[in-house]
C-alpha cells in the first residue's frame, strides 16, 4: 500500500473515509501485512471498562512482517545504520537479511536461556543495534519486552523489574555517552539486590570495562550466541497478545507500565510512519530518540522497519565531539527525514548557526519535532537554518499511551503552522472538553484534549492494574480517553497543544510526575514535606522547582540543597534532579490541607504580579515568605 497523497484535499478525503468507515479503512491498511489468520472483527471496544480489541482473533508475528516480508526485495537494503558515539569508530550497516539472522539467532539464544512466550524481559542497553535486536528477538518468541532508559537509577530499574516480575535483563558492560563512560552493569547489579525474579542477565561487550559476572546468572552476549542457529520459526501471536510494556510517569504514585499489543501497534506505527514522513523507499531516515522512550520504539525500530525503511541509530549525544554532530551525521549519511526533540533544537540554537555552516544539509526533505510543545523561536530557527526554509516541519503530538503519532502535519501535503501540531491523522477522532465534560464544538475553543474513538495502537491497560488505567485515562470524562493535555483549536481548526493540565511536567521532552519527584525528595531524612512544580526553562522546556520544608538542625542550607538533589538523582536518575530547590518555612494550603500548586507555579515562574485571592488559605502569610525567599 502506498500512503502518498499530494494535497490537502487528499488528506481531507482520506480523513473522512477513515471516520465514515473505520473498519474498512483500517482493514485496508492491515491488508499490507502477513497474517497467519485473518480477524473476525476490525475493532471491538468500550471506553468505560476500558476494553479495546483490534483485529480480533487474528494471528501474526510482528517480526515476520518487518523481516521475512522484506527479504525477497529488500534483503540487501540497509535496515539499520549505526552511528557510534565516537565519530572515529566504524559505522555499522546492517541489511534486512543480516538483521533477520541476528534476530533469529538471539531469539534462539533467549529460548536456550530459559525464556518462553509471555515472560517479561528488561532491556537496559545503550543505543547499539543489539538493543533493536533484543526487542525484536523478544517479539519473535512472544516474550514481552520492557525497555528501561539506561539513564534511570538502580532503584527505578528495580521498581520496574519488580512490577512486571521480569525473568531476564539484557544489558551491557558500560555505555558511551559523549566523553563519559557509564558503568551500567554495576547499576544492574545494584538493582538486582532488591529483586527476586531475574534468572539470567545477558551482558553485551561494549566499553570493555571490567564488570563482575555472577556465576550462574550472568552470561556474555557473544558467548551466549556462539554456535546458536540463525533459523527460527516465529511464535504465532494473537493480535491482542502483549507486545511490550513501557513504564511512564503519571500524576500519582510510581510509574505505570503502559501495555501495547501486537496487531494494532503494528498496523498503526507502520501507517503513521509512512504517512507523516512521506517516506520513499530510497530514503534514509533518522530519529534521534533513545529506544528507552516510546519514540524509539515506534519511530526508530518498529514503524520504519515495518515500512522497509533505512533507519539510523545514533549512540551519542548532540554536542559530542562538538555542537555540529547532528549536522555532520545528516551530511555523512545523506539523511532525508530527520526527527528530533525541541529541547535538542533549543540546546543547539544556543551555539548559533556556526556549527551548521560547514555541513551540506541538502539531502534533508522533512524535519520533525516531538516530545513537548515547540516554541515559535525554536520552530523558526529549525525551519530556517536546518531545513533552509524548504523542509516542512512535522510537529508530531502523541504519547507513550497512544503508541503512535496522533496529530501532525503530513510532510509537504498539509500546511504547517509554527507551534501547532495542526491536524489529526486519519482515524483519529479528537474532542475538546471543558472542565464539566461538555464537548466544545466548532473552532476557536480551548480545553481538555480527549479522543472519542479507538485507534489501533492505543494502550490496552496498565500492567497488573487495570483499574489504574481506567482511573487515569477513562474516568475524568465518561466515554472518552483523556490525554492529560490542554489544547486550543484555532479559528481555522488547527490544534495547538498547550501542555499538561495535570501534575505532570515535561523536562527536556521527558515526562516526570511531580509526585514521583516529591516522594524521592521526601526520602531524605531531614525533609519534612515538599512540593514540586514545573517552571519555564530556556532549554529544557520546563525545569523542576522543589519547595522543601526541612528540619535544619545542624545543617547549612547549601549542603542540604545539594543532598536533596543527590537523593533524587539516586532514587530516580539525573533527569529528575531538581533545577532549583528552595527551603521554605511552610507550603500554602487550603483549609482542607491541599497544597495550592497554582501559587507555587506562579512563584517559580517569577510571575507574581497577580497572585489571586490568598485570603482563604490556611496559612496566607507563608506566600509572602516564600516569595521573599525566592528572590
Ligand atoms: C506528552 C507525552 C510522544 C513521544 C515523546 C513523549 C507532550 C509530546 C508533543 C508535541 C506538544 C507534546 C504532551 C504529551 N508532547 N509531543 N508535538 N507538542 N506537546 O512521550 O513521555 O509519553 O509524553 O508529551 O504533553 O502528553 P511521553
Amino acid at each position: 500500500m502506498s500512503n502518498k497523497i499530494q494535497t490537502l484535499g487528499g488528506y481531507i478525503h482520506e480523513y473522512s473515509k477513515s471516520i465514515q468507515n473505520p473498519e474498512e479503512f483500517w482493514s485496508r491498511v492491515a491488508d499490507s501485512f502477513h497474517w497467519h489468520q485473518r480477524w473476525d472483527n476490525v475493532v471491538e471496544w468500550d471506553f468505560v471498562g476500558p476494553d479495546v480489541k483490534w483485529f480480533t482473533n487474528s494471528k501474526l508475528n510482528i517480526t515476520e512482517n518487518l523481516l521475512e516480508r522484506h527479504l525477497f526485495v529488500l534483503g540487501n537494503k540497509p535496515a539499520i545504520i549505526w552511528e557510534p558515539n565516537d565519530p572515529e569508530e566504524a559505522v555499522r550497516t546492517i541489511t534486512y537479511r543480516q538483521l533477520y539472522e541476528m534476530v533469529c539467532q538471539f531469539a534462539n539464544t533467549m529460548k536456550a536461556q530459559g525464556i518462553q512466550k509471555g515472560d517479561r524481559v528488561i532491556i537496559y542497553m545503550p543505543m547499539v543495534p543489539e538493543a533493536a535486536v533484543a526487542m525484536l528477538a523478544c517479539a519473535r518468541i512472544g516474550a514481552v519486552h520492557s525497555v528501561v532508559f539506561a539513564g534511570f537509577s538502580a532503584t527505578s530499574l528495580a521498581d520496574r523489574i519488580n512490577d512486571c516480575e521480569a525473568k531476564m535483563v539484557l544489558t551491557s558492560d558500560g555505555n558511551f555517552r559523549g566523553n563519559k563512560k557509564i558503568p551500567v552493569k554495576a547499576v544492574v547489579d545494584e538493582a538486582l539486590e532488591n529483586t527476586n525474579t531475574i534468572e539470567k542477565v545477558i551482558v553485551l561487550h561494549r566499553t570493555g570495562d571490567e564488570v563482575t559476572m555472577k556465576e550462574g546468572r550472568d552470561v556474555w552476549w557473544h558467548e551466549a550466541i556462539e554456535g546458536v542457529s540463525a533459523v527460527n520459526e516465529a511464535e504465532v501471536m494473537d493480535s491482542e497478545d502483549m507486545l511490550f510494556i513501557l513504564y511512564t510517569s503519571g500524576s500519582t504514585g510510581k510509574p505505570k507500565g503502559v501495555v501495547h499489543t501486537c496487531g494494532g501497534y503494528m498496523v498503526y506505527t507502520y501507517y503513521t510512519f509512512q504517512y507523516v514522513f512521506q517516506y520513499s523507499p530510497v530514503d534514509v531516515y533518522w530519529c534521534t530518540a533513545d529506544v528507552g522512550w516510546i519514540t524509539g520504539h515506534s519511530y526508530i525500530v518498529y514503524g520504519p522497519l515495518l515500512a522497509g525503511a533505512t533507519t539510523i541509530m545514533f549512540e551519542g549525544v548532540p554536542t559530542f565531539p562538538e555542537a555540529g554532530r547532528f549536522w555532520a551525521i545528516c551530511e555523512k549519511h545523506k539523511v532525508n527525514q530527520f526527527y528530533t526533540a525541541p529541547t535538542a533544537i533549543r540546546a543547539l540554537q544556543a551555539y548559533g548557526t556556526e556549527p551548521i555552516q560547514p555541513h551540506d544539509l541538502s539531502s534533508l526533505k522533512v524535519i520533525g519535532s516531538v516530545g513537548e510543545p515547540i516554541n515559535e523561536e525554536a520552530w523558526h530557527w529549525y525551519h530556517d537554518h536546518v531545513g533552509k526554509g524548504r523542509c516542512p516541519i512535522v510537529d508530531t503530538w502523541w504519547q507513550t499511551e497512544t503508541g503512535g503519532i496522533m496529530v501532525s502535519p503530513i510532510a509537504g501535503v498539509t500546511p504547517t503552522k509554527p507551534s501547532y501540531a495542526t491536524l489529526p491523522l486519519p482515524g483519529i477522532q479528537l474532542a475538546i472538553l471543558d472542565n464539566d465534560g461538555n464537548e466544545l464544538k466548532g473552532n476557536s475553543v480551548e480545553g481538555n484534549l480527549c479522543v472519542k474513538f479507538p485507534w489501533p495502537s492505543m494502550l490496552r491497560t496498565t500492567y497488573g492494574d487495570h483499574e489504574r488505567c481506567r482511573q487515569t485515562y477513562f474516568s475524568s470524562f465518561k466515554g472518552y480517553y483523556f490525554t492529560g493535555d490542554g489544547v486550543k483549536r484555532d479559528e481555522d481548526g488547527y490544534y495547538r497543544i498547550l501542555g499538561r493540565v495535570d501534575d505532570v511536567i515535561n523536562v527536556s521532552g521527558h515526562r516526570m510526575g511531580t509526585a514521583e519527584v516529591e516522594n524521592a525528595i521526601n526520602e531524605h531524612p531531614k525533609v519534612v514535606e515538599s512540593a514540586v512544580v514545573g517552571y519555564p526553562h530556556d532549554i529544557k522546556g520546563q525545569g523542576i522547582y522543589a519547595y522543601v520544608i526541612c528540619d535544619m538542625e545542624g545543617r547549612s542550607e547549601e549542603n542540604l540543597i545539594q543532598e536533596i538533589r543527590e537523593t533524587v538523582n539516586k532514587i530516580i536518575g539525573p533527569i529528575a534532579k531538581p533545577d532549583k530547590v528552595q527551603i521554605v518555612p511552610g507550603l500554602p494550603k487550603t483549609r482542607s490541607g491541599k497544597i495550592m500548586r497554582r501559587i507555587l507555579r506562579k512563584i517559580a515562574s517569577a510571575d507574581t504580579g497577580n497572585m489571586g485571592d490568598t485570603s482563604t488559605l490556611l496559612n496566607p502569610e507563608v506566600v509572602d515568605q516564600i516569595m521573599e525567599g525566592a528572590r
